[in-house]
């Protein structure tokens, strides 16, 4: 398949934009950037456009994809019921990377749930995403747009990597902000679950809500450093080629433990993955990546899909990796880390 790559820098290039969303009405895949990641986006409601998204991503079926829509009217198709916390979220949150789990309408093909009786719906912040989703005005299935169990694209430059020849546009619109995905949020039982923790964090939907919100018990389970069981969580995430490994605790002994390792094995081509204030605490890698400030985790959440492919670019093998705190923007980041790390990780240090 022959790629176009559009580059729009602002929402005044109608031309653009229109041809974008003429591509997802026609039943084509058509990737953009949105405010968290960027989206292999196509037709929501067209099952064959669907089944070129699992094709191109090499996607489990039975994973499902979110609906992304441009303003609020778009969802009551979509669902049988907005639970009335679910258009506080709505109000408060969107649009923004915020997910929400409803009960679906029948309009919803199988293919977007994975046969579930639920759908996820989004509404991106992202000015570019937000044109091309309004003039299209269809609800636009976009999981990330990597190859399936690659970390998701943050830049142009990913997605190149992954998605060339496999969809009809790519429309490049630089580097995303957020940089890790939307929270999940269910909000179909009595208490709010996040599903998957992102760009809002808990803290801000409690205090937003008013009410106390759940985290799920496989993501939870993840967080103590078990390796996620349950059949949402069973594929291969974000991994790199390398073997990676992440560590937590007091920052000094991660140091020692993590300088310690690389001198018991200097034949292996080794990558560590630091934080601005640690970054002169280490020696004798081959690669030592700055993710960014421990005092700003939305610089630590926006750079951390490009360090983990920067190792690969690098021919890495092995992977230290520095944790945070499962604390605000810290959970979303630890999330991803560990699966990063498929579950090898030392706590405690
Ligand atoms: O930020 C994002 O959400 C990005 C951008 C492109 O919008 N999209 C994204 O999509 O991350 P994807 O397909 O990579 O992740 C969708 C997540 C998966 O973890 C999936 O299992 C979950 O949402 N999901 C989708 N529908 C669901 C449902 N009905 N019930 C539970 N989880 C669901
Ligand atoms: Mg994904």
């Amino acid at each position: 398949m022959k790629t176009k790559v559009i580059e729009i820098h602002s929402i005044e290039e109608i031309d653009k934009i229109k041809e974008a969303a003429e591509g997802l009405k026609a039943g084509e895949l058509v990737v953009f950037p949105t405010e968290t990641v960027y989206g292999l986006g196509a037709n929501g409601l067209d099952e064959d456009a669907i089944a070129g998204i699992f094709e191109a991503k090499g996607r489990p079926k039975d994973n499902p994809l979110i609906l992304h829509i441009a303003d609020q009217e778009q969802v009551l198709d979509l669902v049988k019921i907005i639970p009335p916390i679910g258009q506080d979220c709505m109000d408060m949150f969107w649009p923004g990377p915020l997910t929400l789990i409803m009960e679906r309408s029948k309009i919803v093909p199988d293919s977007i749930t994975g046969g579930l009786e639920t759908v996820a719906i989004r509404m991106p912040s992202h000015s570019i995403a937000h044109a091309i989703l309004k003039e299209a005005y269809i609800p636009v299935a976009a999981p990330s747009a990597n190859t399936s169990g690659r970390p998701s694209p943050t830049r142009v430059e990913h997605v190149l990597e992954d998605m060339m020849g496999k969809v009809s546009i790519i429309v490049d619109g630089g580097i995303t902000d957020v940089g890790i995905e939307s929270t999940v949020l269910d909000i179909t039982g009595e208490k709010p679950v996040i599903l998957r923790p992102g760009g809002i964090t808990k803290e801000d939907l409690e205090e937003l809500l008013g009410i106390e919100v759940d985290t799920d018990q496989a993501t939870i389970a993840a967080e103590e450093g078990l390796v996620p069981r349950s059949p949402g969580q069973k594929y291969k995430h974000y991994a790199p080629k390398a073997e990676a490994t992440l560590f937590a605790g007091n920052l000094t002994n991660v140091a020692k433990e993590v300088n310690h390792r690389i001198a018991k094995n200097p034949s292996k081509k080794t990558a560590v993955l630091a934080t601005t204030e640690t970054m002169d605490m280490y020696q004798g890698m081959d690669l030592l990546i700055n993710m960014g400030s421990r005092e700003h985790l939305e610089e630590v959440a926006q750079n951390l899909f490009d360090c983990l492919r920067k190792c690969d670019e690098e021919g890495i093998e092995v992977i230290y990796v520095e944790g945070f705190e499962f604390q605000g923007l810290g959970v979303g980041i630890m999330n991803r880390l560990l699966k990063a790390c498929g579950g090898k990780v030392v706590l405690g240090l």
